[in-house]
């Protein structure tokens, strides 16, 4: 396939930038499509680990064109210092462009106190953000009240915006959440301060996306998030602001969905969980602890503890239903080495005793009754790491391989066994098969 989808399959942290960068080899074009600094997206190239929250995982590499497309929500102070950042460790290399689209909304200060001030008001229900303010801008991108990149070129206008907007975000902070107000004229300045700064990158990138499809270069589309954090198809409301699956590549990059696409489904060979929601495989003993500290399961944005348990398939098998995935990249295989009995959820019993195996039930009363039905395999304990072709690991691990393909009903693209860019095995190039 000339062009390739990553996306998640579970709630995130999948690994998805591990594979987008090394994906981003073969590709000339890496685009982000939704989502913001929310994503926490972790590279580890010649010993260095570069967390990106913004910037595409293309950008460790030479010669390519690096895209934040319409659909993703900036917040340019992040988005700036992540620039620099790179530009200081010398990562950002000379003949990489990055370009912003200048339709892309802004998240503003406004955005993430009102993110904040709505969690420490849910109490129990709370969704557990990112507290970035990523829902509140896309709450204002479809109200149509939204700031974009581009409003940061015209003062008289950005002022205008801004005024509208803050008179209703303070009257809302200050009366409802009893809150200190956002100071406009601060805002004001510090914004269009980010707006010289981001102009020579900002332009309109569905027409360098579609001017490079036309000349026949390829295109990597970096996912944020997973599936099961879609606003449409995950477990809603514990979820993000965007839609995470595959579709949304198109609009929000401004490319059809005509040219030729490969979906790759990035899994962890376990689940885990970052905030509140139902999480079916949810392991509370001895074993997800071991899980969260071998597989070092902290956010990559927030620090927080990734709740852990055992691979659900139904949370894979769904996902691969609605991104239409044509292969699995299975990561952090190597945290399971040494468990004596692995366990994969194969369906869901409801409270009612229905058994569900492809599709996670929409109502979160059900789910959050469901128990998990399980198949056990026998683990491995030789260090796993090493191998880079699929001959090379043991006879447990290639069965434990087998049976996910099976139950996933699709390939597997590649096995990850160790978070560098090199620790890999690769099965399949979705750019050429
Ligand atoms: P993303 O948000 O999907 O890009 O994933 P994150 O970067 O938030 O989290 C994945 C974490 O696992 C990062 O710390 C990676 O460096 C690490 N990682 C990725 N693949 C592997 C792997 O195969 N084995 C191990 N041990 N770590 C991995
Ligand atoms: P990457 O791209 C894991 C989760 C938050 C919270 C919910 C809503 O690194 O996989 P938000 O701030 O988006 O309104 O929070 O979504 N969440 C993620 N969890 N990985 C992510 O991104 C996430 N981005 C958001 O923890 O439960
Ligand atoms: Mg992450």
């Amino acid at each position: 396939m000339a062009n390739v989808i990553v996306v998640g399959t579970q709630w995130g942290d999948e690994g998805k930038g591990k594979v987008v960068d090394l994906y981003a080899e073969n590709a000339d074009v890496i685009t982000r499509f939704q989502g913001g600094n929310n994503a926490g997206h972790t590279l580890v190239v010649k010993g260095v680990q570069t967390i990106l929250h913004l910037i595409p995982s293309g950008i460790l590499h030479d010669h390519k064109i690096c895209v934040i497309g319409n659909g993703v929500v900036i917040d340019p102070q992040v988005l700036l210092e992540e620039i620099d950042k790179l530009n200081s460790r010398g990562l950002f290399p000379p003949n990489t462009r990055l370009y912003i689209s200048e339709k892309a909304h802004l998240i503003m200060p406004y955005h993430r106190r009102i993110d904040l001030a709505r969690e420490g008001r849910r109490g129990g229900g709370k969704i557990g953000t990112t507290g970035r303010g990523i829902g509140p801008a896309y709450e204002d991108k479809v109200a149509r009240v939204g700031v974009r990149v581009g409003d940061l070129f015209d003062s008289d206008s950005f002022r205008e915006k801004l005024m509208r907007n803050l008179e209703e975000k303070n009257f809302l902070l200050t009366k409802y959440f009893g809150e200190d107000s956002v100071d406009a004229e601060a805002v004001f300045v510090e914004y269009l301060g980010y707006g010289e700064r981001l102009k020579p990158y900002a332009t309109d990138t569905a027409v360098i996306l579609n001017r490079e499809l036309r000349r026949g270069r390829k295109i990597l589309f970096e996912g944020a998030q997973g599936c099961h954090l879609d606003i449409d198809h995950g477990t809603y409301p514990y979820v993000t602001s965007s839609n995470t699956v595959a579709a949304n590549a198109f609009s929000g990059t401004g490319v059809g969905p005509s040219a030729t696409f490969a979906v790759v489904g990035i899994c962890k060979a376990y689940t885990t969980r970052v905030g509140g929601g139902p999480f079916v495989t949810e392991l509370s003993c001895e074993i997800g602890r071991r899980i969260q500290d071998v597989g070092k399961e902290f956010g990559a944005t927030t620090g927080r503890k990734r709740r852990c348990g055992w691979l659900d398939m139904v949370l894979v098998r769904h996902a691969i239903m609605v991104s239409g995935i044509t292969g699995i990249a299975l990561t952090k295989l190597d945290v399971l080495t040494g468990i004596e009995k692995l366990k994969i959820c194969i369906g869901y019993r409801t409270a009612q005793g229905e058994m569900i195996n492809d599709a996670v039930p929409a109502n979160l009363q059900v789910l959050s009754n469901c128990e998990p039905i399980y198949e056990e395999i026998d683990g491995w304990t030789e260090d796993i790491s090493q191998a880079r072709r699929i001959e090379e690991l043991p006879k447990n691990v290639r069965k434990y391989l087998e049976r996910i393909e099976t139950l996933a009903d699709t390939p597997l693209a590649l096995v990850s066994v160790g978070a560098a860019r090199n620790e890999t095995i690769i099965m399949k190039n979705p750019f050429t098969s």
